[in-house]
């Protein structure tokens, strides 16, 4: 059940050029989250402007109460909620959304990350590391400086392979050319990935191809959040007759309900 909490901000850093890391305290909603879900946050107090903008659970730590986000600044949303410091309260509500299905004990699991699209990768990560799957990350940015989650990855223990565009770190070059060129499909039971959607259907590909599983995360417009305003609504497949709820249905799909 979604809860409507005022969350104290603890920590609001920089990470990169335009990046930030917020760290609030919502008990009531950190409690139930589970990786994959959303919180959808009003950026400022003062109701401008009015929508909320829906993001990730980046981290979630339970016996604090604390949500921690990652976002990119792209509009007047994102840019209102990077001027919010601590010890100031941010309007969130949560937790939203379908989240990932958590493979069990054992089995290894790939996560793949494009740009600010490893936000929901992190909680995920620690949640599998936590129930002894064996995690693998890929995440693809232009940059070393983009490389922002690596410090809380190192700190939860998973292997890490990052893509540069640039060759800065890591491989050289698009995150899907690392998929397809290091990753021996066999030892992988699950893929779990978000990011752009060219990048996403060239990974659910990948999936199809070697007969892994996967779901991904997507993205869409949204204004309430909870499936009552068809904001969100997106038909999966050209075949289908109906919309499914981005907000509510999603964000989490299985690759065979999405086709690109
Ligand atoms: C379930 C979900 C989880 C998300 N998690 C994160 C996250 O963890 N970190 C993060 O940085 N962002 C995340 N996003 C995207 C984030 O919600 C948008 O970037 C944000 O709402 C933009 O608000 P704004 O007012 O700053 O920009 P606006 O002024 O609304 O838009 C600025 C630009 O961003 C584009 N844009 C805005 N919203 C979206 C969207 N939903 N999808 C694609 N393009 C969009 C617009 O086309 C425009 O070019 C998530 C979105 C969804 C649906
Ligand atoms: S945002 Fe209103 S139904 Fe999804």
């Amino acid at each position: 059940m979604p809860v409507l909490e005022k969350g104290l901000v603890l920590r609001h850093i920089q990470v990169s050029r335009d990046m930030y890391e917020l760290e609030f305290i919502a008990p009531g909603i950190a409690q139930d989250c589970k990786p994959g879900q959303f919180v959808h946050i009003r950026s400022a107090l003062e109701n401008n402007p009015l929508l909320r903008r829906p993001l990730s659970l980046y981290d979630v730590d339970k016996k604090l109460g604390s949500i921690t986000l990652l976002y990119k600044v792209v509009g007047k949303g994102t840019n209102l909620l990077s001027r919010i410091r601590p010890k100031e309260y941010v309007d969130a509500m949560g937790p939203l959304g379908r989240g990932f299905s958590l493979l069990a004990p054992r089995k290894t699991a790939l996560l793949i990350g494009g740009g600010v699209g490893i936000a929901p990768l992190v909680y995920l990560a620690r949640v599998l590391q936590c129930q002894g799957c064996n995690v693998k990350v890929i995440h693809g940015v232009e940059n070393r400086l983009e490389l922002v989650a690596l410090p809380r990855l190192r700190d939860i223990g998973v292997e890490f392979l990052p893509a540069t565009m640039d060759g800065s770190a890591g491989f050289k070059g698009l995150v899907t050319d690392l998929v397809l060129k290091k990753v021996s499909p066999n030892e992988i039971d699950f893929i779990y990935c978000c990011g752009p959607e060219p990048m996403m259907a060239k990974v659910s590909d990948f999936a199809r191809d070697n007969n892994i599983a996967a779901e991904i995360s997507l993205e869409e417009y949204m204004a309430c959040g909870v499936g009552a305003c068809l904001g969100c609504a997106r038909k999966m497949k050209s075949s289908d007759d109906e919309y499914k709820k981005i907000c509510k249905d999603g964000p989490v799909f299985n690759i065979d309900e999405v086709e690109f």
